[in-house]
């Protein structure tokens, strides 16, 4: 029995970190494996290459080496951790993936999306997640939320008009790949949240037997 490769996205504050625990469990009870991960990150290699992307110490990096970093640390992720999983049967559970990638490097950065599809078919094939669970949620909401919780990392210091073009970028993802990203409104409390998601995953859980 093969498990399901499913990303979490949406931007800073959204709720993705809090909704994978309810994943994680929904998962688990039905007996089935779960691998929990994020990017970038994930390895040891992506996890330092996190601390470099994040952190304030390359204030100036440019669009292209942020790209390429980015990607770096998911080849090493999907060598390492991802591939390794699924051909094991167990559900891999990914707080971010590409379509981060669209998003904050395509529309925030302004790279084409062209650009992130070439490096993206290189680096990882054919292979796209199985179900992507996007939370939505008004920019400003996001990091009231997010404000909450820690100082800003180098991507949330950034301005409201960065963070409009990547929730956008990621609608349009949405409305274009119905099948596979299905919009959750993050804006509504845990509870209400929690209900989208699980009908979303419990129908792959109900197929898995
Ligand atoms: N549905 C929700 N309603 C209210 N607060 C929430 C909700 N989901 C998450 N939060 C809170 O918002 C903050 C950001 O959530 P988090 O999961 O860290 O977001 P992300 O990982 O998307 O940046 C946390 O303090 C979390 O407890
Ligand atoms: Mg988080």
């Amino acid at each position: 029995m093969s498990g399901k490769f499913i990303t979490i996205e949406g931007i800073e504050g959204a709720g993705k970190s809090t909704c994978m625990a309810f994943l994680r469990q929904r998962i688990e009870q039905r007996g089935l494996a779960v691998v929990e991960t994020r990017e970038p990150g994930g390895t040891p290699l992506g996890e330092d290459l996190r601390a470099l992307l994040l952190g304030h110490k390359h204030q100036g990096m440019s669009a292209e080496a942020e790209l390429l970093l980015m990607f770096a640390a998911r080849a090493e992720h999907l060598q390492q951790r991802i591939k390794p999983a699924l051909a094991r049967g167990d559900w891999v559970l990914c707080d971010r993936f590409t379509d981060a990638t669209y998003a904050y490097q395509g529309a925030g950065r302004t790279l084409s999306a062209e650009r992130v599809a070439q490096i993206e078919d290189w680096v990882q094939g054919p292979l796209r997640p199985d179900i992507t669970l996007l939370l939505d949620i008004p920019v400003e909401l996001g990091l009231e939320r997010a404000g909450k919780r820690s100082a800003p990392d180098r991507f949330e210091a950034e301005s409201l008009g960065f963070f409009r073009a990547v929730r956008q970028a990621y609608l349009d993802i949405a409305a274009a790949q119905p099948e596979r990203v299905k919009r959750v409104d993050a804006s509504l409390g845990l509870e209400q949240v929690q209900a989208q998601l699980a009908g979303f995953i419990d129908p792959l859980l109900a197929v898995a037997g």
